[in-house]
């Protein structure tokens, strides 16, 4: 049975932490030149429907610098786009190619994709998840300060794919999450329920990073929701991460942002320029992340 990655939680804590382990260690081979081609002769399909630019490039790459090959579909120029049933193309795809990633929206599609797919399917971003991501987020944190088992993390903002991946990230790395969001704008409240002895959502942004040692943020518009986010400009205002924000969590704190970032909106101009973003080095680690996470799901499939 292929093993598939389609939320966090289809990995164990330990086997988490695993490919973490290993995504620092082919970090350091990459920058030695050791890592060899241990993807040798394995194809990657990438399915995108939505853009991208550092998941396509660091899947693409990744495979490539590990001896492998990733080939890039585009829904309009495959069946797909034009109402290949989704558990068809599945089917025959997976018969061809030794893994598959899928950039998607609705979260179900991916699901029905995996159920149909004889070898791993990974979820490169859908409109309630984004899993690769947390993967990078997480390595960052380890790299910088280590265990974040027990830590307190702030996500200020939409209650978003990128938000509720975090919460996964809370149950599996087993730290505290303290949401803010406007109302009307919170994570899907039975996952929240479910993390409930982790997971606080408030609307202020202030009370959740007090004594937060990582806070996070994202776009206030995602993917596909580009038609609100004239209307959500206002609503999100006062959940701008700043500077003085930052001076509010605790000392040591990080700052990360999945990234694309608009500048004036989610963050204040100068904030990538802020000592505390680690924003370059998580976006790196999507590279590394996703390498580790390709060989551990192509060796226990
Ligand atoms: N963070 C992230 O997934 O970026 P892209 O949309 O550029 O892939
Ligand atoms: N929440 C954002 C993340 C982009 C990487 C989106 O879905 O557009």
């Amino acid at each position: 049975m292929a093993r598939h990655f389609l939320t966090l939680l289809d990995l164990s804590p330990a086997e988490l932490q695993q490919v973490i382990a290993r995504a620092i260690e082919l970090k350091a081979q990459h920058r030695e030149g050791s890592a060899g081609e241990p993807f040798r002769n394995k194809v990657l399909g990438m399915i995108f429907e939505k853009s991208s630019t550092r998941t396509r490039v660091s899947f693409e790459a990744g495979m490539a610098q590990l001896g492998g090959h990733a080939m890039f579909l585009a829904p309009r120029d495959t069946q797909l786009g034009r109402g290949e049933p989704i558990e068809d193309s599945a089917r025959v795809m997976s018969r061809m190619v030794d893994i598959i990633m899928v950039r998607t929206y609705e979260h179900e599609k991916i699901e029905r994709f995996a159920q149909y797919s004889c070898v791993p399917v990974i979820n490169a971003l859908t409109d309630s998840f984004h899993p690769c991501q947390l993967l990078a987020d997480m390595q960052t944190w380890i790299e910088q300060r280590g265990d974040i088992q027990g830590k307190k993390v702030a996500w200020i903002g939409d209650g978003n794919n990128m938000c509720q991946s975090y919460i996964n990230a809370a149950c599996q790395f087993d730290f505290n999450l303290s949401i803010a969001c406007p109302a009307g704008f919170t994570p899907d409240a039975q996952l929240v329920a479910d993390n409930a002895e982790r997971v606080t959502v408030l609307e202020d942004p202030r009370e959740a990073v007090a004594n937060a040692q990582v806070v996070v943020t994202d776009v206030w518009a995602s993917m596909g929701q580009e038609d609100e986010q004239q209307d959500r400009k206002s609503v999100f205002q006062p959940y701008q991460v700043t500077r003085e924000l930052l001076d509010a969590a605790a000392d040591d704190v990080i700052f990360m942002h999945c990234l694309p970032a608009h500048r004036g909106e989610e963050i204040s101009e100068d904030l990538l320029d802020d000592p505390r973003s680690v924003i370059w080095e998580e976006a790196e680690n999507r590279l590394h992340a996703q390498k580790a996470l390709m060989e551990f799901l192509l060796q226990t499939s």
